[in-house]
């Protein structure tokens, strides 16, 4: 099975604007619909869920425009945000919890807690994360269905 193989198995595709805090949640609950409407288990949904969230938060956040998708595969679902804008210049820090360099813009609207990336990564069973400074950032989710 080639890299992106998965990639025939698309079930959504979503744009996500920088800046559009108005939008922030619609993305993920239209994939939970989705997810719903194909019979898949509440707990998979709800680990998604918490991924698509924080991802589609994080574009709104941090970048100037980006695409979630969701693969739905026979014993996997795989989820993917590829955004252009900043990039993310050390992942490692990033990724821990409570690191947060949001402004006060994004405060107001009750983010900026540091959580995001720890909570995609603690939700996911693979979980990948690529950014290029001034380029931007990739991040791939794979969670395991297991009978489910
Ligand atoms: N898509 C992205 N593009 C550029 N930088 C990002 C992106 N996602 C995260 N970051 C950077 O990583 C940091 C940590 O992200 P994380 O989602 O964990 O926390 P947060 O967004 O700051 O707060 P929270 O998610 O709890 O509301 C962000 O503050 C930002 O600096
Ligand atoms: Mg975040």
């Amino acid at each position: 099975m080639s890299d992106t193989d998965y990639m025939r198995h698309l079930q959504g595709r979503y744009e996500v604007h920088g800046r559009d805090f108005v939008d922030a949640g619609l993305v993920s609950s239209q994939i939970k619909k989705g997810l719903k409407s194909q019979g898949i288990h509440e707990d998979i949904i709800r680990r998604i869920a918490v991924i698509a969230f924080e991802a589609e938060v994080n574009i709104i956040s941090y970048a100037t425009h980006g695409v979630i998708s969701y693969y739905l595969l026979p014993d996997s679902i795989i989820f993917e945000a590829i955004d252009e804008g900043q990039g993310i210049e050390d992942i490692e820090l990033a990724l821990q919890e409570g690191y947060s360099t949001a402004d006060d813009s994004i405060r107001e609207m009750g983010f900026g807690a540091g959580m995001g990336l720890a909570n995609i990564k603690k939700s996911s069973d693979i979980f990948e994360i690529t950014s290029e400074l001034g380029k931007g950032t990739r991040v791939k989710s794979t969670i395991m269905l297991n009978g489910k």
